[in-house]
């Protein structure tokens, strides 16, 4: 049985659909760990009600960026995780980070990257460009996460279609409604090693 940790920072629905798809044995692993750099975060208290451990570490906790990005490591190899899964998580991961658990962090992203990614490209940034752009397809994509905001080698992607109505608002919830599918499917090939990190 794999272990998983999941990073978030916000509402947490690629979070809640990798928890129920690992309760219900979708994904043949247990989420050991839910760290969040944001206090408030609504994942969080989604993964305390369900009894998961829940940690929350950010600049305001640890204002040492070095110190930060140990604690953080620390907190990943205590719970001796195999996979790292940042479902909206914010932060740039840290070099300590990124060494001690190289090829096993995974993010999504919705964009058919690499279109729409690197630095300025989130949230609903994304959606705008898209559709003044007036792409006729956009989508979800699954990557390994190495040192720059969203490289590192693509894993899955999977399309959806723009209609003329489609707005900025109208493309962003398309696009989570298959993310929470494209997660917990390449999840579980990677833990079949049907995809090779
Ligand atoms: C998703 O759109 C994901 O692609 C992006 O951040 C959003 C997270 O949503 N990386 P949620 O917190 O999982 O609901």
């Amino acid at each position: 049985m794999k272990k998983l940790a999941i990073l978030v920072s916000g509402r947490g629905s690629n979070m809640s659909a990798i928890i129920d798809a690992c309760e219900q044995d979708r994904i043949s692993a247990s989420v050991e760990i839910v760290l969040s750099n944001n206090a408030d975060a609504k994942a969080l208290s989604i993964a305390k009600e369900k009894r998961i451990n829940t940690v929350y570490i950010s600049s305001q906790t640890h204002t040492n960026p070095e110190q930060l990005d140990a604690v953080m490591r620390n907190t990943l190899l205590k719970h001796n995780v195999d996979l790292i899964i940042l479902a909206g998580f914010m932060k740039k991961i840290g070099p300590k980070v990124l060494s001690e658990f190289e090829g096993k962090i995974l993010n999504i992203h919705p964009s058919l990257l690499p279109k729409y990614g690197g630095k300025g490209f989130y949230g609903m940034n994304i959606h705008r460009a898209v559709v003044d752009a007036g792409d006729k397809e956009s989508g979800a994509t699954i990557h390994l996460v190495c040192g720059d905001y969203d490289d590192g080698k693509i894993l899955a992607q999977e399309t959806v279609t723009l209609n003329e109505e489609d707005t900025p608002e109208s493309l962003a919830k398309k696009i989570l409604k298959i993310e929470h599918g494209l997660y917990v499917k390449t999840i579980q090939e990677i833990i079949e090693e049907r995809i090779i990190l």
